[in-house]
């Protein structure tokens, strides 16, 4: 399969964010995947640039950030500022997407667009040539532990069909109820990268999870 594997933290414990981290760096993990949550854009509020900067502290695997937030711009510098490898900003929450996304891009982060579930991949065929990563929502955002929505696997083959279409480079993401019952199939459809926060954090052995989600 040779997905890239990113633990949501999410469902991490955060009193021990440098023995999480540990278990994290020497496994099969390829990225942290950090969800920020500001209790406005969804219905949640997770934790922001602090936490973010500590888990730079201890680790120098890609930090892949996936801001749940109202108004990301206000906060694309902030977020380079605490190390921030990947920035993912919801396309629900931008009115200008392109400038949003130049301004991720020239701070030198990676941009990233997600989509939630009722939103379709054809609303970023104007962008889809300036991104580098596409994540699908594969459950509404705000809460992990949540059931893998079926119509994703549609979603993903639309995608791939789209970005090969347009010669884009864009990477496809899924994020949400991911285990090693979908990941799979996911990865046949066209999925680059698998996020998982339960089905990693909540076994008894977090890097055989990821193992087995690498397939
Ligand atoms: C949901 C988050 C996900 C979540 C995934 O809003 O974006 O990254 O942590 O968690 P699981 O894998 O438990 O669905
Ligand atoms: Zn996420």
């Amino acid at each position: 399969m040779n997905s890239i594997v990113a633990p949501s933290v999410l469902s991490c414990d955060f009193a021990n964010i440098q023995q999480e981290s540990n278990m994290l760096n020497e496994s099969e993990a390829d990225w942290f995947h950090l969800d920020v949550m500001d209790g406005v854009f969804v219905p949640n509020i997770s934790f922001g640039l602090p936490i973010i900067k500590a888990f730079r502290g201890c680790t120098n695997k890609t930090l892949d950030v996936h801001a749940m937030i109202a108004n990301p711009d206000d906060y694309v510098d902030d977020f380079k500022a605490v190390g921030t490898d990947i920035l993912t900003v919801h396309f629900e929450a931008c009115k200008h997407l392109h400038r949003t996304i130049n301004a991720i891009k020239a701070t030198g982060m990676k941009a990233g667009v997600a989509l939630n579930p009722h939103t379709p991949v054809a609303m970023l065929e104007s962008i889809i040539h300036d991104i580098d990563l596409v994540l699908i929502m594969s459950v509404n955002p705000g809460f992990g532990g949540q059931s893998f929505i079926d119509n994703t696997y549609t979603k993903v083959t639309n995608l791939k069909k789209l970005i090969a279409k347009t010669n884009s480079n864009a990477l496809i993401e899924i994020d949400g109820g991911v285990t090693t019952a979908n990941a799979e199939k996911l990865s046949r459809c066209g999925a680059d990268i698998l996020v998982a926060g339960s089905s990693v954090f909540r076994t008894p052995s977090i890097s055989e999870a990821i193992t087995a989600l690498h397939g």
